[in-house]
């Protein structure tokens, strides 16, 4: 595949509920740049499995991610404890990995031409996805204060969930992520560790953007 010449690139891994996405979006909207969250796709191959459990195949999977509209990633239908729990099963799965990473390398590396690069955001980003990204983050906080958020975020979005069972679902997330065998979840030497447990959005993304600019502008 031929990269576009001259773009930014920033990759950032985190575990769930960090505050990756947030971020991201600051980023994209700051430089201009095409934002993918990776994780929408894991979600949505996660829904295909819970409404085909007999059907669900890998030609399913690849079919319908060589035809997926970006749009749909912004269902809401994708944000629900069950569809994260069920994406995190399917993302162990070395071929249908293989399957999301072929189709994030043409957004990664070829944005649509508007755009001055592109940002991701996921679990095996700088690993994996853009290894020679401009720009490389781990962005993390506590389990805790992660599981708040989320929490906070389900209820804005009417969902019924107690706490204890949102902090429950990110621990086993947190564990499949950092154990699979195919893109685990881990921090390079070279990303940058931004801590969000103490941080308000905006302070982050201050953070974030001193560190860019200094690299861009100066
Ligand atoms: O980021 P989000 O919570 O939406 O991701 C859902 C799940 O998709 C994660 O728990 C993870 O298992 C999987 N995922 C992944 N690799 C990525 C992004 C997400 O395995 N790059």
């Amino acid at each position: 595949m031929k990269k576009r010449k001259n773009i930014i690139t920033v990759a950032i891994d985190s575990p769930a509920a960090a505050g990756a996405g947030t971020q991201a979006k600051l980023i994209s909207k700051n430089y201009n740049l095409f934002y993918l969250d990776t994780g929408k796709i894991y979600r949505y191959i996660g829904m295909l499995k819970l409404q085909n459990q007999k059907k669900f195949s890998y030609n399913l999977v690849k079919y319908k991610i060589d035809n997926i509209k970006l749009s749909y990633l912004k269902n809401k239908s994708l944000l629900s404890n069950d569809v994260a729990l069920s994406a995190a099963k399917v993302a162990k799965d070395k071929k249908i990995r293989h399957i999301v990473h072929k189709f994030q390398q043409k957004y990664a590396y070829r944005p649509p031409k508007k755009y001055n690069g592109s940002v991701l955001d996921g679990r095996d980003i700088v690993t994996v996805q853009l290894r020679d990204a401009m720009f490389k983050f781990f962005i993390t906080a506590s389990i805790k204060v992660r599981a708040r958020r989320r929490y906070i975020e389900y209820k804005g979005l009417n969902k019924k969930i107690a706490y204890k069972e949102v902090l429950k679902s990110l621990r086993i997330r947190d564990k499949l992520d950092k154990e699979r065998k195919y893109g685990p979840l881990k921090k390079t030497k070279d990303s940058i560790l931004i801590n969000t447990t103490k941080l308000s959005k905006k302070a982050c993304f201050k953070k974030i953007k001193a560190i860019m600019d200094k690299k861009l502008y100066n």
